[in-house]
């Protein structure tokens, strides 16, 4: 049942962070990329939970910065899981209204994985359920390094004054400018930390940090967590 028809309160964005695919796998004697392949599913599903509830942005880290330390083979099989997971998904994303954006450092990519993550935002662009903000190769440090240089050099060449720079400068500098900062933030797995994720962004929302391991979150647990969410008071700092 959709939350909207009860009038509870959705988060407008839910951010993820899509853990504990590598212990999936490793339960289940399995190499670490099957966990990965399997939680494709998870992502196939809470895409689904995500539009039937009315959520109008999910933000789903996928691969941070420091994940190119990983051997090279899982990076690799990760690249060729995005790609494929693109094209398979796009008539789907399609079909739903989910229009799909990419925020991080592309420049690290190949070529190819460079083009089919262009080829996906260009094909749902007129998506207006869902935006899926998919964060690759993403740092919330970064992010925000790169916004103080264009800030410094805005400042720099005389557009900016110092005096002039406020909170709504940095939000606009970020990658994140376009999208309402996350309400709510689930981590799976049952790991407590941000890692580097919409470190600015994030000041205001709720956390939530289910043990489930993410190949293993269902319709049912996202549902579940925005019950959990809408359970909480939100106080903003006020008494
Ligand atoms: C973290 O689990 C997961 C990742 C680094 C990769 C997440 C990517 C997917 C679920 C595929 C998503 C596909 C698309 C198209 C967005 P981990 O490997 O760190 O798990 P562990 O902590 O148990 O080792």
């Amino acid at each position: 049942m959709s939350y909207m028809s009860e009038k509870r309160s959705v988060p407008k964005h839910v951010a993820i962070i899509m853990d504990g695919n590598g212990r999936w796998a490793k339960l289940r004697g399995k190499e670490r990329y099957e966990g990965h392949i399997q939680g494709v599913e998870s992502v196939r599903r809470v895409v689904r939970a995500a539009v039937r509830n009315g959520v109008e942005y999910l933000t789903l880290y996928a691969f941070s910065t420091e994940n190119w330390g990983r051997p090279a083979a899982e990076v690799e099989a990760l690249m060729t899981l995005f790609c494929k997971s693109v094209i398979n998904e796009t008539p789907s994303l399609i079909e739903q209204g989910v229009r799909v954006e990419i925020i991080g450092h592309r420049s690290h990519f190949s070529d190819e994985v460079r083009s089919r993550l262009s080829e996906i935002e260009s094909r749902t662009a007129a998506g207006e359920r869902l935006t899926l903000v998919l964060a690759i190769d993403y740092s919330s440090r970064d992010e925000i390094t790169d916004a103080v240089r264009s800030i410094a050099r805005n400042v720099a060449e005389g557009r900016l004054k110092a005096d002039d720079i406020t909170e709504q400068t940095i939000g606009e500098s970020l990658y994140t400018a376009r999208y309402p900062d996350p309400d709510f933030i689930i981590r799976t797995s049952g790991e407590c930390r941000l890692s580097n994720f919409l470190l600015w962004q994030a000041s205001y929302a709720e956390l939530y940090f289910p043990q489930t391991l993410w190949p293993d979150f269902t319709e049912e647990d996202f549902d579940k967590a925005l019950e959990v969410y809408a359970s909480r008071e939100r106080r903003y700092g006020l008494i």
